[in-house]
């Protein structure tokens, strides 16, 4: 039995979220596996009503009741310094140690990429981003506020261990993959200090992966060669700020930020899976949204704890259903978000034997 605790989140998030749950539910049925969901309010409702984001008891209970996480999206724009989205999020993401963000850049079917003559084997790399340092870990602050001399500072933190961790996580990936390369994206020409910690631990856990190659790229150089030749890329490293910018332009190699999804990973305790889409209030509820993202993540979250045939089945029925057009128009579809999910399903159930 997995418990997983459920975050629906904002915007569309309830909706991608529901869908997912349809599929998780019809794969644990059709393999005789039994999965626990409890629904958490948290959110921009809650907390216009009473001012909670993340309860202050919620990490230990996630350790102590949960197997993982599973979260839509947060951001509304009645909350205009997204306060309550980075609570949560930055919550537990920074509160549970989730250090290594995991965002896969699949093309699942040719006509989705906005690329020219590329195939399905030509996009399929994982970005790896450091997800608890960096320029995110609210370190700084304005002086002379409102002022023509206002000054902001926001501090960029790059720690030995926390480097060390995140590229030891893409090497032991491409190991076990049996990938062949690992390219470490920085601005260690601009960025000296923070540069040269990444670049000297870059070299020294390389040390221990000899079968794999280790390449440098500057970020922007990076930016580029993902659109000119996306190819050349199986794991992708990197830290917090970078990994955000390139993993929405990964997103749209594979067919946009309604297909992309991503894991928030430590080996140890429960992992929070979330689609790498916001909360798209025009979207919501207008069953628009595209819920592959959310789907895909309930899917690596399956796969992390165990479930390889589940995921391996729920991931053939995306792409399947892909494939055959059974999508929303941003994929080119015709279908609504309660549609796919059904269609998914509906694939999953053949795929599945009991
Ligand atoms: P967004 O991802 O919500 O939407 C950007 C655009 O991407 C949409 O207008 C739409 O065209 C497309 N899109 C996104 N998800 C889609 C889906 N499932 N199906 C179809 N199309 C989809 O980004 P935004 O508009 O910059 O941000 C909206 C809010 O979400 C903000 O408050 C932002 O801070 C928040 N946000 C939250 C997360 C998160 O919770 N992890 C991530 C990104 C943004
Ligand atoms: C993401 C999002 C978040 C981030 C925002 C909503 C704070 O863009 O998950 O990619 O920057 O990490
Ligand atoms: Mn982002």
């Amino acid at each position: 039995m997995v418990r997983i605790a459920v975050i629906p989140g904002d915007g569309i998030g309830p909706e991608v979220i529901s869908e997912a749950l349809n599929v998780l539910r019809t794969v644990a049925a059709c393999s005789g596996k039994t999965i626990q969901t409890i629904d958490f309010d948290f959110g921009a409702e809650r907390y216009l009503r009473d001012g909670v984001s993340l309860p202050p008891d919620m990490l230990d209970r996630f350790r102590a009741e949960f197997d993982a996480i599973l979260m839509g999206a947060l951001g509304d724009s009645r909350i205009a310094d997204n306060k309550h989205a980075t609570e949560i999020l930055f919550g537990i993401r920074c509160g549970l140690d989730l250090y290594a963000n995991i965002r896969p850049v699949k093309l699942l079917a040719r006509r989705l990429t906005p690329l020219k003559n590329v195939t399905e084997a030509d996009i399929n790399f994982t970005v790896f981003r450091e997800n608890t340092e960096d320029l995110y870990v609210g370190i700084g602050g304005i002086f002379k506020k409102g002022t023509p001399d206002e000054v902001a500072i926001q501090e960029s933190i790059s720690t030995r261990k926390g480097v060390q961790r995140i590229l030891e996580a893409a090497f032991s990936f491409a190991a076990a993959h049996r990938l062949k390369k690992v390219t470490m994206a920085d601005k260690s020409n601009a960025l000296r200090f923070g540069g040269e910690l990444w670049q000297r631990t870059f070299h020294d856990v390389s040390q221990r992966y000899p079968e794999i190659e280790a390449e440098h790229v500057y970020i922007d150089a990076l930016a580029m060669m993902l659109l000119r030749e996306p190819s050349r890329f199986q794991v992708i490293v990197t830290n917090n700020m970078f990994g955000d910018i390139i993993s929405d332009l990964g997103a749209q190699l594979q067919g946009g930020l309604g297909i992309a999804a991503s894991g928030n990973i430590r080996p140890e305790g429960p992992c929070m899976f979330e689609p790498v889409h916001g909360s798209a209030p025009r979207y919501a509820g207008r069953n628009v949204a595209n819920p592959m993202g959310a789907i895909m993540s309930a899917q690596m979250m399956v796969g992390h704890l165990g479930w390889e045939a589940e995921a391996s089945a729920i991931e053939t029925a995306v792409q399947e259903c892909v494939r055959a057009g059974e999508c929303t128009e941003d994929l080119q579809g015709t279908l609504g978000t309660r549609e796919v999910g059904a269609a998914v399903c509906r694939r999953l159930q053949k795929l599945v034997g009991r």
